[in-house]
């Protein structure tokens, strides 16, 4: 059976976008399909979530950049418009993770994270994150930790995410598409 990975995110200065990437590429390497989704069109080649892409997906990676330690309003505002879902329980049990572009190292990234994950606990997700047994996660000079990835893009919105940081975006790609195809 086909799985379906929805790679939702928002992104003004390309970094998340950039994870979005590569954690789309690791899911679409486990035999997976990976849709990206965004919040809003900005770009000829966005696609914007529906609900039906969240209530047939068989797994969720979502992602915003840190805005003052919390999720983007672009994807706040969606969510809030997911209370149907909620009330169906028709995300409960899904696998999902969540990742986050930063400005600066200890800039509330990881806050995000977990602001991130709020939605996804509240419609009973299951929120995977990213273990010790990937060693980029101890050798990291800038973005990963065990709440998700992120990438650190410095003042200058660099999106050319390190090659820590970016295996850290594959190990979560194929980490979800691996338990979304165990549950399955
Ligand atoms: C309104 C606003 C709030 C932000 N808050 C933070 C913050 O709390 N910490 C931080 O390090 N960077 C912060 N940033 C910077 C972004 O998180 C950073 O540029 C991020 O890499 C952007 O991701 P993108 O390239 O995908 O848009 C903020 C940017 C904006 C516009």
């Amino acid at each position: 059976m086909s799985l379906n990975i929805v790679v939702l995110y928002h992104s003004s200065h390309g970094s998340v976008e950039a994870m979005a990437h590569e954690i789309a590429e690791s899911i679409e390497q486990q035999g997976a399909t990976a849709l990206l989704r965004t919040f809003v069109k900005r770009q000829a080649h966005d696609i914007v979530i529906s609900k039906d892409d969240l209530i047939h997906c068989d797994g969720l990676a979502f992602g915003t950049p840190t805005r003052f330690g919390m999720m983007a309003s672009q994807a706040k505002s969606f969510w809030e418009t997911t209370s149907d879902l909620w009330l169906k329980g028709q995300l409960i049990d899904k696998p999902a993770c969540v990742f986050s572009s930063s400005s600066s190292m200890h800039g509330g990234n990881e806050a995000t994270l977990l602001n991130l994950s709020l939605p996804l606990l509240h419609h009973g997700m299951m929120l995977l994150g990213v273990p010790y047994d990937v060693p980029e996660l101890l050798s990291t000079e800038t973005g990963g930790t065990p709440y998700g990835a992120t990438h650190v893009a410095g003042t200058n919105n660099s999106n050319v995410l390190s090659k820590d940081e970016m295996k850290i975006c594959h190990s979560v790609g194929k980490r979800l598409a691996q338990i979304a195809s165990k549950l399955q």
